[in-house]
């Protein structure tokens, strides 16, 4: 018997009140946050899904792991336990803890990097195109083709273009410092990468002797993809699919706060020693010793456990088939998505759902004000206020789409959360024509869209 209703594998022990409010205190709070949600308290929202990252429940076991915290210094008990995981999760080598994602991505990409040099992804997330620019390299992205056609049904639209890759190998020589295949593709609708992929990806890098990187912080949801949709697969276990990809990778950086099940923390993970040890000097430098880099103990303890409880079979059915009940909910009554739905988010487009509304009138931050106002729901624009730039006459240069992102933290929400959720857009559809575009009223030059003003436009 296959029951449709998707059951959280898990009891609740701890909870966590949610404070109810009004459509109108909810306006009022929205224009005291400028329409701009990331400038609400969280006492004001009912269901956050502005992200994935860090706002996972921890389970039972992890807060008993973080009682054995071993916070030594050097060489503690909670290191080796976290090294442990990792190693055998990742096959690596050496493994340097650090206090999330970008800390990672910074002491990688700020060595690699430099002045005419090169990276290549399917998509670079925003920390990891911002350290690679820092540096002075250049970031391209080449996703396959089949990512442009946001509706279709392509199984694998996070995939790298590998024939893009080999031209641009041609192109650029010796200055790629290194290929990133972001897995699953955050900046690209949290679209899944294919092992077949990941393997083609991984022959010509090693073919030209460029490092092949993976972000590699949403992996387990992408081998649950994986084990559904490619062929070969279904056989393993999610945690043996996520261990022959790391396989076919020289270097790994992680995001702890996304699939395992954290609030904080990330770590990089290497094969090469020389390019170990020179990055080790600079996690010496910025993050903290070797032994625990930019964590405590007790943080290294939930990592550890975390790391193994994502791979738990009916956790990570739970998890890909709840996000993707709220996106075929939301698809069913007409409202584009992107297609099929990810393992962590929703992507709607705005765009077509406020037709009305003019690219320079940001239809992306008409939803999320939409969303907050009506449903108390918060979620953050992926479009032209994030992405958009000025020409000379300070004309707006759009973003290729306008997108919001429902991103649903782990754990966290019940399948009432969601169906509650479906039901704010049905009422966002009943009055989709009365909503109204924005207008920029305050911007610092850069990453605009956490701390703009905004402004209804009459
Ligand atoms: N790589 C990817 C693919 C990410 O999604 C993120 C973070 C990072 C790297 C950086 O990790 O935040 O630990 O420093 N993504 C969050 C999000 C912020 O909302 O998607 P971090």
């Amino acid at each position: 018997m296959q029951f449709k209703t998707i059951i959280e594998p898990f009891r609740i022990k701890s909870v966590e009140p949610i404070s109810l409010s009004t459509e109108d205190e909810r306006l009022q709070y929205l224009k005291n946050a400028h329409f701009n949600p990331f400038l609400l308290k969280s006492d004001q929202v009912l269901i956050d899904f502005l992200t994935d990252s860090g706002t996972s429940a921890m389970s039972n076991n992890q807060w008993a792991a973080m009682m054995q915290g071993d916070e030594s210094y050097a060489g503690a008990r909670s290191w080796q336990h976290f090294e442990h995981t990792v190693s055998e999760l990742t096959g690596m080598a050496f493994i340097l803890p650090t206090h999330q994602g970008r800390a990672a991505e910074r002491i990688l990409y700020g060595h690699l990097g430099g002045t005419g040099k090169y990276f290549i992804s399917n998509t670079h997330f925003d920390t990891t195109r911002a350290n690679i620019e820092f540096s002075g390299a250049t970031a391209i992205d080449i996703p396959v083709p089949q990512a442009a056609d946001l509706e279709s049904d392509y199984p694998f639209k996070g995939n790298i273009d590998t024939d893009k890759l080999q031209q641009l190998i041609i192109q650029y020589g010796e200055n790629i410092a290194g290929v990133i295949l972001t897995v699953t593709n955050n900046s690209g609708g949290g679209q899944p990468a294919s092992m077949q992929n990941a393997k083609e990806v991984s022959a010509i890098c090693k073919r030209h002797g460029i490092l092949f990187i993976l972000d590699c912080c949403r992996i387990a949801e992408n081998s649950y993809f994986i084990k559904q949709n490619e062929n070969g697969f279904q056989e393993y276990s999610f945690k043996e699919i996520a261990q022959q990809m790391f396989a076919l990778a020289d270097a790994a950086v992680m995001s702890s706060k996304k699939d395992a099940l954290v609030n904080m923390g990330g770590f990089l993970t290497l094969r090469n020693k020389t390019l170990a040890d020179a990055c080790t000097q600079l996690l010496i430098i910025t993050e903290g010793y070797t032994t625990y880099g930019g964590l405590s103990g007790r943080d290294m303890e939930a990592i550890a456990v975390g790391l193994n409880e994502v791979f738990d079979a009916d956790y990570l059915k739970y998890r890909i088939t709840s996000t993707r009940y709220l996106g075929e909910k939301i698809k069913s009554k007409g409202v584009s998505i992107v297609y099929p739905v990810g393992g962590h988010a929703v992507y709607v487009d705005a765009k077509k759902l406020f037709q009305h509304i003019p690219v320079n009138q940001y239809p992306g931050q008409a939803l999320v004000c939409e969303l907050y106002k009506t449903g108390g729901v918060r979620s953050v624009e992926i479009g032209s206020v994030m992405f958009g730039k000025y020409d000379a006459n300070r004309n707006l240069i759009p973003a290729p789409y306008e997108l919001v992102r429902l991103a649903i933290p782990r754990r966290v929400y019940t399948q009432s959360h969601i169906d509650y959720v479906v039901e704010v857009f049905d009422e966002i559809i009943k009055n989709k024509t009365t909503v109204k575009g924005f207008q920029i009223t305050y911007e610092p030059e850069f990453l605009r869209h956490f701390t703009a003003h905004f402004k209804p436009i009459d």
